[in-house]
């Protein structure tokens, strides 16, 4: 959470950071905030609550001109949503100030002893101890002092800093939280995520952890936290700079439901041919290590968390692995059995998500080996992991998570099936006709996303409700969990999702007239069952409206609505069945007039625990 971004150029540099800002609002946006050395020598801070719009209006109102400046945009731990506690946050002098995404865990012990070496602290936030500290060590070496101060912090920070002390300078490092350095001609950048600096360069430097940046007139330099100069590969980014823009459609979220054709197209695209072994190109662990394997666990918080339910589901079936799914801040503390035949699959698509990392932290400590499936390369999951499995779903700007969910879902089948070719678990022939049942996968989502209509209409008649139920058996049931976060999280509709067995064992004592029941029945095997809970729930008043597979005409005398979704390989119906749910809350939210994209309270990547 928290965006930072940082210039260093020619260029007047209050536009620059807004631009900048404007592409991290995803990961924050309850406050913003600047500091630019002017170009008389002034270090000066505009910052205050609310959206980064408020921001650009108050430095039109009072411009400030300058060449070298940090930006941040907010999503509050420490301290409420306000102006004092927004960044930057300075020294008591005002000649250092500095941004912060991450928290600095033991700041409550470095606050006292500051205090009671004279400081004054003004917040209510952890970060302002950090001003404090590098004022504290400042010695006539900005990046000295930096150096000092981290020595002295636990926790996570990616940090920029400023100072009139060395005003021609913008001095950074990063640790468990992202950073990368932009390189520009005779100008650079530090931000949190590529987007920021995207249209202005496209070479960046991946940065890891403990690493420092200075920038000033000679360029970019790296250091390690001993001081010592490194020299690092530059990342040339290959991805489409509109890739993070809106590109025509109202709200990201929009644009990249659209994006799910493609997306699962290039996640499958050298992995999954016809005729050929599944080739996993960053995967090395071996043909002997996947027979001796005796549990997997799959790791993960929210939307990636129900991507693994579904990988349970394939992995178990396919490959005849037990499977374990765990919401990854649950795993750590239940001491979990782990050997070194256990192996973790951590799934993230930003791979700095706190609790997950953690959780892979603590399994690596007990000799289990790692896969990560990760959307971000060079991110933190993918640094650590022992194999990556990247999810070519590319950025994904709007909070609630779409087309990354999606791509997920192709890495969980795609190494289910990996695993089924090394342990022998299918024959060349099945092994084939899953391969090609997936690689219809793009063009059914391409079906589902004509039918747009109709899942509108279906949300103008629900989107005054105040509660709703989402129901499914078996895969259904995961997307079902899947369907009912991404209402709630944009909608603020209250939203249950169910397993349909489940239902007569408790929930059905919330059935009344008029409650909406969302029902998923594309599995085969279980599509009686469903029906007859929908009768269960519609004998108690509930308005069910359902999600059923072409050709299954009868559901209607059961339901009041239903949508029709094409046929595909039951086990890999997650991926077709999710959309209308992802366009239902869509125009559910469009229709109450929420922020789509920016859902209150939310941030797109938490890195607090
Ligand atoms: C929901 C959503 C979140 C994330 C979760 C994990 O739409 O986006 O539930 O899925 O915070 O994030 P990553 O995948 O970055 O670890």
């Amino acid at each position: 959470m928290c965006g930072i971004v940082g210039y260093y150029g020619k260029r007047e540099v209050s536009p620059l950071l807004i631009k900048g800002l404007s592409k991290l609002e995803y990961r924050g946006y309850d406050s913003a905030g600047v500091a630019i050395l002017s170009n008389d020598g002034d270090l000066t801070i505009t910052k205050c609550k609310g959206r980064l719009a408020n921001l650009e209006e108050k430095l039109e109102e009072n411009p400030i001109h300058g060449h070298v400046g940090i930006g941040h945009t907010r999503w509050a731990t420490h301290g409420q949503p306000s102006t004092v506690n927004s960044h930057p946050h300075s020294n008591e002098k005002g000649t250092i100030s500095i941004v912060h995404n991450g928290i600095i865990e033991n700041y409550i012990h470095l606050r006292e002893w500051l205090i009671a070496e004279g400081y004054k602290f003004n917040s209510e936030t952890d970060t302002e101890v950090i001003p404090h500290l590098i004022d504290y060590y400042y010695d006539g070496d900005l990046l000295s002092a930096l150096m000092h101060a981290t020595a002295k912090m636990e926790g996570s920070y990616a940090i920029g800093v400023v100072s009139t002390y060395e005003p021609d300078k913008v001095v950074a490092v990063r640790k468990d939280s992202p950073l990368i350095v932009g390189l520009g001609k005779e100008e650079n950048f530090i931000a949190s995520d590529i987007p920021a600096v995207l249209s202005e360069t496209r070479d960046v430097y991946l940065l890891k952890n403990n690493e420092f940046v200075v920038m000033d007139q000679d360029g970019v330099r790296l250091y390690d936290a001993e001081g010592r100069r490194i020299e690092k590969e530059i990342y040339h980014v290959t991805w489409d700079a509109d890739a993070a823009e809106k590109g025509g459609y109202e709200h990201f979220m929009m644009k990249e439901i659209h994006e799910q054709p493609k997306v699962i197209k290039d996640t499958m695209t050298s992995r999954i041919v016809l005729d050929q072994p599944i080739n996993l190109d960053n995967i090395t662990i071996s043909k002997e290590q996947i027979e001796k394997l005796s549990k997997i666990y799959i790791v993960a918080c929210g939307t990636a968390y129900h991507a693994g339910v579904v990988g349970k589901y394939a992995i178990e079936k396919l490959a005849r692995i037990s499977v374990e799914v765990d919401i990854a801040s649950e795993f750590k503390h239940r001491d979990p059995i782990i050997d070194e035949n256990t192996l973790m699959i951590v799934v993230s698509q930003s791979g700095e998500t706190a609790d997950t990392l953690s959780a892979m932290r603590l399994a690596k400590s007990r000799g289990a080996r790692v896969i990560a499936v990760t959307n971000v390369v060079g991110s933190t999951v993918s640094r650590e992991a022992d194999d990556i499995l990247y999810t070519w779903a590319g950025p994904e700007i709007a909070v609630a998570s779409t087309k990354a969910y999606v791509t997920q879902l192709i890495a969980m089948y795609t190494i289910a099936l990996y695993f089924a070719q090394n342990k022998g678990t299918l024959t060349t022939e099945q092994l084939e006709a899953y391969k090609k049942d997936m690689l219809e996968l793009p063009e059914k989502a391409e079906e589902v996303l004509k039918n747009k209509e109709e899942i509108q209409k279906f949300a103008s008649k629900t989107y005054m409700n105040k509660d709703m139920f989402f129901l499914g058996r078996g895969l259904d049931y995961a997307v079902a969990m899947e369907g009912s976060l991404k209402l709630k999280e944009i909608s603020y509709i209250h939203s249950e999702a169910y397993a349909g067995g489940e239902l007569k064992h408790g929930p059905i004592a919330l059935m009344e007239d008029g409650t909406i029941v969302i029902t998923i029945a594309t599995q085969e095997e279980l599509f009686d069952k469903m029906v007859s809970n929908i009768k269960e729930v519609t004998a108690r008043g509930a308005k069910v409206f359902a999600f059923a597979p072409e050709g299954h005409t009868e559901i209607e005398e059961a339901v009041n609505a239903v949508t029709y979704i094409p046929k595909v390989n039951e086990l890999f119906s997650p991926v077709i069945a999710i959309i209308p749910l992802q366009l239902f809350s869509y125009y559910v939210s469009v229709q109450k007039g929420c922020d789509v994209d920016k859902p209150r309270n939310l941030a797109k990547s938490v890195t607090v625990e």
